[in-house]
């Protein structure tokens, strides 16, 4: 009988890695290691060699990372420190091991000038510190291994964890007036169409570099619209601004669509489109309000 993979993920308490160690679970077909910085800090390379020497892991899904993307810009050491030299660690004990890695990055590695989607092959060139951070992870993961898949995605959302969707469900429970950036245009994706599709490429012996994210493209402005619309909201308007106009702390790329191009290649299924997939969000959100469990997990602080 073939013995089964182990599995560690970290950030498993984040908002990827909480649906992800749930699909995980579903299919009983691994044995899962789910780590959170309580139990193994990835900046501090004595927890993760323990955790690695513990587990003995087949594969290593690499979800945490500092993500506050404003806030990265007055945190550079402490971003790197996550997302860079973290990273280092993970990749380096998947090394000693033998394991293979598959490292969660983004779209904001690349600076948006391009008016096509990216591809996986497209050169990269970040404009803020978290996307530096992030590709200076990937970079010490193409450098320290060579079994290893590289899954840039973008604009996540995720039921467990602070996302747009819920920014802008709570403005409007507040009555808030809601002005939305126009002017930068990506794919949202979902953390449940990922996680299907990071459980099927840990199957596939290719690696490298892949892009998941679902179908489709909008502006933040036309994503607040149609969750607004979704959400059976009436006489609520959305304001159009620039960028320029909304001023945050971190410059970000105007375009950031990401094509699929080598899942398309393997074949794999194109994931749904955004808005079908915001549909199936709200209804799983209105489903766990009526079991009575809070959708937002609270976490100390490095995400969103
Ligand atoms: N969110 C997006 O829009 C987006 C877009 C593209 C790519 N990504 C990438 O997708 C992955 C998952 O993102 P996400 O939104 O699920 O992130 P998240 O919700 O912020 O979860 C990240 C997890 O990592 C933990 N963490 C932070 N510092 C750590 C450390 N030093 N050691 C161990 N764990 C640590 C966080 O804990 P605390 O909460 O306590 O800090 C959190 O539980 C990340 O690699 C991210 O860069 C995200």
């Amino acid at each position: 009988m073939a013995t089964r993979k182990k599995v560690l993920v970290t950030g498993a308490k984040g908002t990827l890695g909480t649906d992800l160690v749930a699909r995980i679970k579903t299919t009983r077909k691994y044995d899962l290691v789910a780590v959170d910085i309580e139990e193994m800090d990835i900046t501090r390379l004595s927890d993760v060699k323990n955790t690695f020497l513990q587990h003995r892991p087949d594969v290593v899904i690499h979800c945490a990372a500092y993500t506050n993307v404003d806030r990265a810009e007055n945190e550079r050491e402490l971003a790197m420190a996550i997302n860079s030299e973290g990273t280092k660690h993970v990749a380096f004990f998947c090394r000693e091991l033998g394991a293979e890695m598959i490292y969660i990055s983004t779209d904001y590695v690349f600076d948006g000038l391009k008016q096509t989607p990216y591809l996986e092959t497209d050169r990269t060139h970040p404009i803020n510190v978290y996307g530096a951070s992030k590709l200076a992870g990937e970079e010490h993961v193409a450098v320290l291994l060579e079994k290893y898949k590289i899954c840039r995605t973008s604009w996540l959302c995720g039921i467990h964890g602070r996302n747009f969707i819920y920014s802008i469900l709570q403005a409007v429970a507040e009555g808030r007036p809601l002005s939305v950036v126009n002017d930068q245009i990506g794919r949202p994706t979902f953390t449940f169409d990922l996680a299907d599709a990071l459980l099927w490429l840990l199957e596939k012996p290719e690696y490298g570099i892949f892009h998941i994210t679902n179908s489709g493209f909008c502006s933040w402005y036309e994503f607040a619209q149609k969750i607004i619309q979704l959400a059976g909201i009436k006489g609520v308007a959305v304001r159009p601004i620039t960028s320029e106009q909304f001023r945050s702390l971190a410059q970000r790329p105007p375009y950031s669509v990401l094509e699929n191009r080598r899942l398309e290649q393997l074949r794999f299924r194109p994931l749904p489109r955004w808005e079908e997939s915001l549909r199936e969000f709200l209804a799983r959100k209105a489903a766990l309000e009526q079991s009575g469990v809070p959708p937002v997990v609270a976490r100390r602080g490095t995400s969103k």
